[in-house]
């Protein structure tokens, strides 16, 4: 026999079925037991009368306690007022295991025993409607990517150097072979593959070692990263902001069942079309002077500097043109203010601050070599890298969005920790 999930129970009206889950709450009138299925596709109130099931089958309904594993039996009925529109006229249940006494009640939990529980808790409607967006965004991503010629590419986890500065690197014994690093980005990498495939992109877990315990850091966390040989920092600027327009207008079209249930404002998302602001370091300054923040010039942005900066705009602004001093060894600086990089953040409204990281690459080896003895990194390490400006160097760019940050912006949470199944935070790596 196939199996019948919930969500295609439109197929199945009229007919007697069975389908199997766990039970997910349970409400009792005197002869009347209403108990609702999950089955990960949906929900489904059956309803057990008494005169309709037998003894056996009334008590077993009675006296099963929350998430424990079931079968129900029963005909399909439309039901308007039901969550999802239908209805189950049980006529059996079968038990496959007993719970009793599930830690996660309808009650308020304190978040701490919440993550605690993190392996019971993605069980709960709000985290299951998550991790159905962080799926379907993963899928825009791919799509994106793939309708426009680039080839996915995956980079090593275990690398041999550093490539976004020093201080948030994990590390490991590699054999006789010294130490490794958990890689902290694709992009390196990534440059390779643009020289070898033109247009490619990496999709993948990175790991910081961050001391950073805010609502927006992880220590491992997704990034994908699209490179492209002959953009420039213009053209870096186009593409992220078409894919972020793509990635929001996608989960508004397919996934308005689970924003309903995480209650998002939606209206604010309908916003997330072209074109995006673009503003530089230096407009960013004027902002944050306008609004009396004792800001000084030459420091990178901080949270709340983001965060007063994408109050101006009903959309994500870019923001290009950094000090050079705050940025990536690799990045390529302004011909017209070498004192500039050609460096572009994308900030995400509502205080999300940034999701994107991006730049045009210095393409130029004397220039990449000087770049990389100013940051007292290990040349020896790099001479790949090098290689890539030895043969054949052409303007080249690319960025890395943040998979994490981006799912907490589109559902409207305040923590990345529910945008990842099994969070890691400076504070927690269990379970
Ligand atoms: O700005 P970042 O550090 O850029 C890079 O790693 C470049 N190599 C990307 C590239 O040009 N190919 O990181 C990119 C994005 C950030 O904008 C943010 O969304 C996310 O990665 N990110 C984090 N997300 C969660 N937790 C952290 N600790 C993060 N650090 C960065
Ligand atoms: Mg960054």
């Amino acid at each position: 026999m196939q199996k019948i999930y919930i969500k295609d129970l439109s197929q199945h009206v009229g007919q007697e079925v069975t389908l199997s889950g766990w039970l997910f709450n349970k409400r009792s009138g005197g002869k009347i037991k209403f108990l609702v299925l999950r089955d990960g596709s949906g929900y489904l109130q059956c309803v057990y009368f008494k005169g309709n099931v037998s003894e056996d089958v009334f008590n077993l309904a009675d006296r099963i306690g929350q998430e424990s594993s079931i079968e129900v039996t029963g005909k399909v009925k439309v039901e308007p007022r039901a969550p999802g529109g239908f209805e189950l006229d049980a006529v059996n249940l079968h038990l496959i295991s007993e719970a009793h006494d599930y830690p996660i009640t309808p009650k308020d939990h304190g978040i701490e025993f919440l993550m605690d529980n993190r392996h019971l808790w993605l069980r709960s409607s709000k985290q299951v409607a998550i991790m159905k967006i962080r799926h379907r965004i993963v899928k825009a991503i791919r799509d994106f990517f793939d309708e426009r010629g680039f080839t996915l590419m995956d980079p090593p986890i275990l690398t041999p150097a550093v490539c976004e500065g020093t201080s948030t690197l994990f590390e490991t014994e590699y054999f006789d072979l010294g130490k490794a690093y958990l890689t902290q980005s694709g992009q390196l990498y990534a440059e390779a593959g643009a020289m070898a495939l033109g247009k490619v992109y990496t999709f993948g877990p990175t790991f910081r070692a961050e001391k950073s315990k805010t609502r927006r850091h992880l220590t491992e966390f997704w990034m994908v990263e699209p490179e492209v040989a002959f953009n420039d920092l213009n053209a870096d600027m186009d593409l992220a902001e078409e894919f972020l327009e793509y990635i929001v207008q996608t989960i508004l079209k397919e996934k308005q069942e689970e924003l309903k249930v995480l209650e998002r404002d939606t209206s604010i998302l309908e916003k997330v079309v072209r074109p995006f602001p673009r503003i530089s370091y230096d407009q960013a300054v004027e902002i944050l002077k306008k609004n009396g923040v004792d800001f000084q010039y030459g420091n990178d942005l901080g949270a709340t500097d983001e965060t007063i900066i994408s109050n101006q705009y009903d959309r994500p602004v870019m923001v290009h043109r950094y000090p050079t001093a705050v940025k990536a060894f690799y990045m390529k600086r302004d011909p017209e203010n070498p004192d500039l990089a050609l460096a572009v953040d994308v900030l995400a409204p509502e205080g999300c601050g940034e999701i994107i990281g991006g730049s045009q690459r210095e393409d130029n080896y004397e220039l990449l070599l000087e770049r990389i003895k100013e940051h007292n990194l290990p040349q020896e390490a790099f001479e790949w890298y090098l290689d890539l400006r030895r043969f054949g160097s052409v303007p080249h760019a690319g960025f890395g969005l943040g998979l994490e940050r981006t799912v907490g912006w589109i559902c409207g949470l305040d923590h990345v920790r529910e945008t990842i199944p099994f969070p890691r935070m400076i504070y927690r790596n269990t379970p």
